[in-house]
């Protein structure tokens, strides 16, 4: 379905205290927690991996979006379907031949499959993961370089936003990298209904008001 779900990226909080951090996003009206997986090799930073999703299950119920910025996706699909991830959104970029299989197993475990682009990968990319016989559930539409949190929205993304949801009336479509109340009409317009936010909502004073800021644009 295609209704709004509002996607902290833990990136931004107090990685000390990430089970109050996440609760308090909760708490807030947060959908998910987005989760930012990253190996040092996909992209030129280093955060957190399975153990550190297996301690936080412990302390929510909440979905865990978890987004794999890494080289081999396959080597930790069973690792985070038992660390209690909810979500397995790998990249198209590091997924060419294999992702057939690699689809098939997130599935087997429980997971809800998605893929994500780079900002300089066509769109045209992902259609055959979404139209195949195993298709994804969600695809993310990176708006930043991946890697680091706190970057500039980049807005010629949104071309690719709306060629998906012209396509796909019913896809979830995650949008990625700046988002905030001065991006989230561009993106909602194009047809995102998925919202990942780090940087605004953590770093904003009440960060429950750009929570409800966000939901508002993608319903309207
Ligand atoms: C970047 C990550 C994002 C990041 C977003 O590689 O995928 O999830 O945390 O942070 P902001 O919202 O600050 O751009
Ligand atoms: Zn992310």
């Amino acid at each position: 379905g295609v209704s709004p779900k509002i996607a902290p990226s833990m990136l931004s909080s107090d990685f000390a205290n990430l089970a109050a951090e996440a609760k308090r996003m909760i708490d807030l009206g947060a959908n998910w927690l987005h989760m930012d997986i990253m190996d040092g090799h996909f992209v030129p930073n280093l955060t957190i991996g399975a153990p550190v999703i297996e301690s936080l299950r412990k302390h929510t119920n909440a979905y865990l979006d978890c987004h794999l910025m890494v080289t081999n996706p396959m080597d930790y699909v069973d690792q985070m379907a038992k660390a209690g991830a909810s979500g397995f959104t790998f990249h198209v970029e590091v997924a060419k031949e294999n992702w057939q299989e690699l689809v098939k197993k997130i599935k087997s475990t429980g997971m809800r499959p998605g893929v994500a682009l780079k900002p300089g990968t066509p769109v045209e990319q992902v259609y055959p993961l979404v139209e195949g016989t195993d298709p994804v559930e969600m695809v993310l539409v990176m708006t930043v370089e991946p890697g680091f949190g706190g970057q500039m929205f980049m807005p010629n993304m949104m071309d690719k936003v709306r060629a998906l949801r012209n396509k796909y009336p019913t896809l979830d479509i995650e949008v990625d990298g700046g988002l905030g109340p001065s991006t989230i009409d561009a993106a909602a317009a194009a047809g995102a209904n998925c919202i990942v936010a780090g940087s605004s909502v953590f770093g904003a004073p009440e960060p429950g008001d750009v929570i409800s800021l966000l939901r508002a644009s993608v319903e309207k």
